[in-house]
């Protein structure tokens, strides 16, 4: 059995290796990052605000997703969640208790736009008023994702992610954000990961709107690329000058199955261009890496209009980097397009937490060393980092080890990229509560506070509390690794 200390590796004996391999420093404290980085948590919308048809909030892809039969673990939705569009005040209190000096969160498209486009929802423009104020009265630098996958249904109805009309849409919804917010919220992201909501939305189906299809993932992915650009143009001309405008990547290590294995090296490439490149090297005006992907030949062909190239690129002011694990890849001869598939971490018996991504805090560091080596990339900001592990509530606490010493280890593999010169100015730990986790539903907990969905009561875990010492200046001590374990 499992008890609250426990998450599922098959060898204690790695487990000190997998969270502080000899590479990561220690000791440390928050003074070796200086006094200007940003310390925070995240969230999204959809994840942790509920409220799901008040005050005019129009319905969003994930409204009827989770209502299909079998996408959601359990039959799970987020019609009520944790709750926040009425208890943010209460979550903000305990960000501001944890020491933190930012607060990432997301806006619902559809709360503000209800058909996606036209006419506003002053309520719930007025909530997110209300939720910006309430950060800056704790001491919370707001930090707003225009885009965090909540497309409205509307405009899922004319097409959404495919329809090239989009870009547009987008852009308009940023500038309401904008006009609005713009004179209190200093850092803006356009997109919340695009490569996941156009893959596992458009082509794995597992994801909002729940789309199989090669052909609505190219079109998706180049308008979701245009839009990121534009996104960032409509907020910088509708933004105060002293605003930051960024987006988010998601991006993980790539480590060839059989190192030297000349099939394996070349799969991990292509996994590496579509996992890593695809979305920031049109940023830069490198165009998508079609070299490493041919079918992308089909998405020029398609779907590039003239001038796009140039449309593509945009100068953010910082990219939000967003790493949770690293990938193994294999060659993989037998699918159509001569793939590589992704070895789990279950398969390969190293540790892993509940999502199934093996712990791999390194995989942090190495990704802000491959942003920082573009030629012209902006600043960096780790706008997301977590850990799901199990935990459970005893006696008042949750006593979280692993998520505390991965943590720990996360923010040692962001100092270690620091010292080396990468520009890399906040840390952002997802989440701030437990929330839903999308397909996976309400079972894998990342939250620095334990959320009992019952009562809606909210526990510090010892992750937070970790999180809370560190950021009061309490030396970190040297890397102690969970010893609790369980084989599985
Ligand atoms: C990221 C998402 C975020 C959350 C974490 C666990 O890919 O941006 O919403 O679900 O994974």
């Amino acid at each position: 059995m499992p008890t609250s200390n426990d998450f599922t590796t098959n060898a204690s004996g790695q487990l000190a290796s997998a969270f502080f391999p000899a590479s990561a420093p220690t000791p440390f404290s928050r003074a070796d990052f200086g006094a200007d980085f940003h310390w925070g948590a995240a969230c999204a919308a959809y994840q942790v605000e509920g409220g799901w048809q008040q005050q005019g909030k129009g319905p969003s892809v994930w409204d009827d997703f989770t209502r299909r039969r079998g996408a959601i673990r359990r039959g799970e939705h987020a019609r009520v969640g944790p709750d926040f569009f009425h208890r943010w005040p209460q979550d903000l209190d305990l960000a501001r208790g944890l020491g933190l000096t930012d607060f990432r969160f997301s806006a619902a498209w559809a709360r503000v736009l209800p058909a996606g486009t036209g006419p506003v929802n002053q309520p719930g423009l007025d909530f997110y008023d209300r939720l910006v104020d309430g950060c800056l009265a704790r001491g919370l630098r707001p930090w707003l994702t225009v885009f965090h996958w909540d497309l409205p249904a509307a405009l899922q109805a004319r097409g959404g992610w495919t329809n090239r009309d989009v870009t547009g849409w987008l852009a308009e919804y940023a500038q309401v954000l904008a006009r609005r917010l713009g004179d209190r919220v200093s850092h803006w992201m356009v997109l919340n990961e695009p490569m996941v909501f156009v893959g596992a939305g458009h082509l794995l189906g597992i994801h909002a709107p729940g789309r199989r299809s090669l052909g609505a993932f190219l079109a998706a992915a180049h308008h979701a690329t245009l839009a990121q650009a534009e996104g960032g143009r409509a907020l910088r001309a509708a933004l105060p000058a002293a605003a930051r405008v960024g987006t988010t990547f998601s991006c993980s290590q790539l480590t060839p199955h059989r190192p030297g294995n000349a099939y394996d090296e070349a799969a991990t490439r292509r996994a590496d261009a579509l996992l890593n490149r695809f979305f920031v090297e049109p940023v830069l005006g490198l165009g998508y890496p079609v070299a490493e992907l041919p079918p992308l030949g089909w998405l020029l062909a398609r779907y590039q209009r003239p001038g796009d190239e140039e449309r593509l690129k945009f100068d953010f002011d910082f990219w939000g980097v967003q790493n949770y694990t690293r990938e193994v890849v294999r060659f993989t001869p037998w699918l159509p397009l001569q793939w590589a598939t992704l070895v789990s971490a279950r398969r390969r018996q190293v540790p892993h937490t509940e999502m199934n991504w093996e712990v791999y805090p390194e995989s942090i560091y190495q990704m802000l060393k491959k942003f920082a080596a573009y030629p012209n990339a902006p600043r960096l900001v780790l706008t997301e980092s977590g850990a799901a592990f199990p935990d459970h509530l005893q006696a008042g606490q949750v006593p979280d080890v692993a998520r505390r010493a991965y943590l720990q280890a996360a923010i040692g593999q962001v100092l270690r990229a620091r010292r080396e010169g990468v520009p890399v100015d906040g840390y952002f730990y997802w989440s701030l509560t437990d929330n839903f986790e999308w397909a996976e539903g309400y079972g894998p907990r990342f939250g620095l506070i334990r959320v009992d969905y019952e009562t809606q009561q909210r526990t510090v875990k010892d992750s937070g509390r970790w999180y809370r010492d560190f950021l009061s200046g309490q030396p970190v001590p040297a890397a102690a690794a969970p010893r609790a374990a369980v084989v599985k």
